[in-house]
Parts: structure tokens; C-alpha cells; sequence
């Protein structure tokens, strides 16, 4: 237990713990977006989607019980490499912290205000407590209604102007952070490099993009 402690609070622990549930965090995240996309099938489509995911509670509170950790874990590195990092500055740490880029420079900041984010977002959606009366929205099968939530909960103007944001900043996080997490893993050297920051900047505008579109869709009248 104590060499485990150890290992994991090692430097090199610490950056694959980042590593790790970093890759898990993304992989949420793109079948999250590929879920949400549903809602432009129609509200059988997503309703359908969202009755499968919780077919077992069993498996649903599983998933929600690794994913806390997933994200715990996340963030408590994330702070302890930041206070470390603060601890130990290079002599020339101006200098490093001018040639970053200003997405790198920021994480902290944006990776705080994304959990922020998670937090009202699973408010609002999972555990309706900003809007009780989605409660009482059920389908044809009188199964909750996710589709009439989502076009109701984005038919608030302020409500989508808060989603896109949230993601805008989470896309901001992702196009540093993919390559932080390539780089943790072991997998960037100077011959990927390009190529991998390359694609996190594409991966990020693609999760923008579609993430973004369902409350952009729901005020331009495009799905009702
Ligand atoms: C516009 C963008 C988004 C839409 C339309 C959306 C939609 C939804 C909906 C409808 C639910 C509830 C599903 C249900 O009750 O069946 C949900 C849950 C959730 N979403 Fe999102 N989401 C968006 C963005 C995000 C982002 C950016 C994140 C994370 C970075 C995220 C993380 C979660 C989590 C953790 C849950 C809780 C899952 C559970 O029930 O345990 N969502 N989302």
C-alpha cells in the first residue's frame, strides 16, 4: 500500500495518473456528443438512446461512481502539479512561461471553470434541480422525455449562452490537454509533435462544433 502511495505520488505517477484519466475524460466526452447529436434524428432517436443508458441502475450508478473518481482524481493531480510547479520555478521561468502557449498557460483556470460548469449542467439536466418541472416530462411510453427537456431547457436564451461558453472552454482545455496527455503517456516526441497538436486543435473545434450545435439549433428554430 505504502510503495503504491508512492509510486503514485511520484512525479512520473502523478503525470500518468493525468495521462490516464485524461484519455478516459475524452472518450466521455466524444460518446457524449455522439449521444447528444441524436437529437437531430428526433426525439425517439435520443429518447430511445437515453431509456438505454439507464436500463440497468446498477450499471448507470457504476458509471457515474468511476466517472466522479475519473474526474476527482483528474483535478487533485491537476492541483498538486500546479502548487509544485509554483514551488519550483526555473531560473529562466519567464522565459519557458512566455514560449507557452496561452491555452497551456491557463488549464488550471479552465479546467476549474469546466467542473463548475459540469456541476450546474448535472443540475439542470440529470438531477433537475434548477428545473423540478422537467420532472413531469414523459414520452409516449411514459418514460422521461429527454428530447422535450433539452429543446426546453435551451428555449432559456441566457441558459444556451452558459452551455456555449462551458464548452467553448472546454474546447479551449482540450486543445492543450490532448497533447499534455500524449505527452504524459509517452506517445508526443519532437517527430509527433506537430501532428499531435495538430489534432487536438482539430479533435477541439469538432467537439466545439458539435457540442455547441444542439443549444445553437434550439434557438435558431432548427429542431422544436
Ligand atoms: C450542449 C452540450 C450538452 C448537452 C446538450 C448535454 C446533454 C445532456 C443530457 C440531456 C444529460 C442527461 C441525460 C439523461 O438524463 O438521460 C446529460 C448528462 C450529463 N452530461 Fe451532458 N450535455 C452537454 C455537454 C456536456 C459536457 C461539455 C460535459 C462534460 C464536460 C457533460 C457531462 C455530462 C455528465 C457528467 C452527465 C451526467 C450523466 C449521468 O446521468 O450520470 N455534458 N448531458
Amino acid at each position: 500500500m505504502k510503495a503504491l502511495f508512492e509510486v503514485v505520488t511520484s512525479s512520473i505517477g502523478k503525470k500518468l495518473l493525468m495521462g490516464v484519466s485524461g484519455v478516459l475524460l475524452v472518450a466521455f466526452i466524444t460518446v457524449h456528443m455522439l449521444g447528444n447529436l441524436q437529437i437531430f434524428l428526433g426525439g425517439h432517436a435520443l429518447n430511445q438512446y437515453a431509456h438505454f443508458l439507464k436500463i440497468s441502475p446498477e450499471l448507470l450508478w457504476g458509471f457515474r461512481l468511476a466517472m466522479a473518481g475519473i474526474i476527482a482524481v483528474h483535478v487533485i493531480v491537476a492541483l498538486a502539479l500546479t502548487v509544485e510547479s509554483f514551488g519550483a520555478r526555473p531560473k529562466d521561468y519567464e522565459k519557458e512561461r512566455n514560449a507557452a502557449s496561452l491555452a497551456s498557460r491557463t488549464m488550471i483556470v479552465s479546467g476549474l471553470v469546466i467542473l463548475l460548469f459540469v456541476g450546474y449542467h448535472i443540475l439542470h439536466f440529470t438531477a433537475h434541480l434548477t428545473n423540478p418541472e422537467f420532472d413531469a416530462l414523459l414520452d409516449a411510453d411514459s418514460k422521461p422525455d429527454v428530447y422535450r427537456m433539452v429543446i426546453e431547457g435551451f428555449s432559456n436564451p441566457w441558459v444556451s449562452l452558459v452551455y456555449v461558453v462551458g464548452v467553448l472552454l472546454l474546447s479551449w482545455h482540450l486543445s492543450h490537454g490532448v497533447s499534455s496527455m500524449m505527452q504524459s503517456l509517452g506517445l508526443r516526441n519532437r517527430r509527433s509533435a506537430c501532428l499531435i497538436d495538430g489534432a487536438a486543435v482539430v479533435f477541439a473545434v469538432v467537439v466545439f462544433v458539435g457540442m455547441a450545435s444542439v443549444p445553437a439549433a434550439v434557438y435558431f428554430k432548427l429542431i422544436f
